[in-house]
This record gives structure tokens, C-alpha cells and sequence, in this order.
């Protein structure tokens, strides 16, 4: 199934960063979930390496994905509202 659900009871949209989004689609809100808290450990497993490493290599590269990693956790809180997310995550 794809699109919204059948329900017409009408949804409020979401407001992030000054703008007004439209609500995700039901069927896909479990999905992005997973993909944000995936970002959110990838982040958090690049700044613990950061934090552990003194080879300079594996330091670059860390830094490099840090980088990576936050832009992609950013497009995922972008997509889905704070309530929405994982109540497993309250460490960042
Ligand atoms: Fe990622």
C-alpha cells in the first residue's frame, strides 16, 4: 500500500524548521523510524571512534563519515517529527 491510508479523518501537518510538511504517509513512518535511529547510532559509533583512536588514519576516516552520518541523520529528522522517533533513542 502506498500513499495515505484510507482513513479520511483529516491529519495535521507538521511543522519543522518554520515549515509546514504534510503528514508522512502511515505505512512508511515505522520504516524511516528504523533509518533514523540507524543514523543516529552511525553518528554516535563515529564520534565514540573520534573520541577512542590516536591513529591518524582511522581518525580522518572517522571524520570523514562523522560528517557523512550527520548529514543523512539530518535529512532523516527532517523527514520525521520528533514524536515520531524512536523512544529507545534519548542518548545523542
Ligand atoms: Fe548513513
Amino acid at each position: 500500500m502506498t500513499g495515505y491510508p484510507a482513513d479520511p479523518t483529516p491529519r495535521p501537518g507538521r511543522v519543522e524548521g518554520g515549515a509546514v510538511r504534510p503528514p508522512l504517509p502511515l505505512d512508511t513512518v515505522g520504516d524511516i523510524r528504523s533509518d533514523h535511529a540507524r543514523e543516529t547510532v552511525a553518528v554516535c559509533i563515529y564520534r565514540g571512534i573520534l573520541a577512542a583512536t590516536r591513529n591518524t588514519e582511522v581518525h580522518a576516516f572517522a571524520r570523514d563519515h562523522l560528517v557523512t552520518e550527520q548529514r543523512h541523520l539530518q535529512l532523516m529528522e527532517e523527514l520525521l517529527p520528533r514524536l515520531q522517533r524512536s523512544r529507545l533513542l534519548p542518548i545523542r
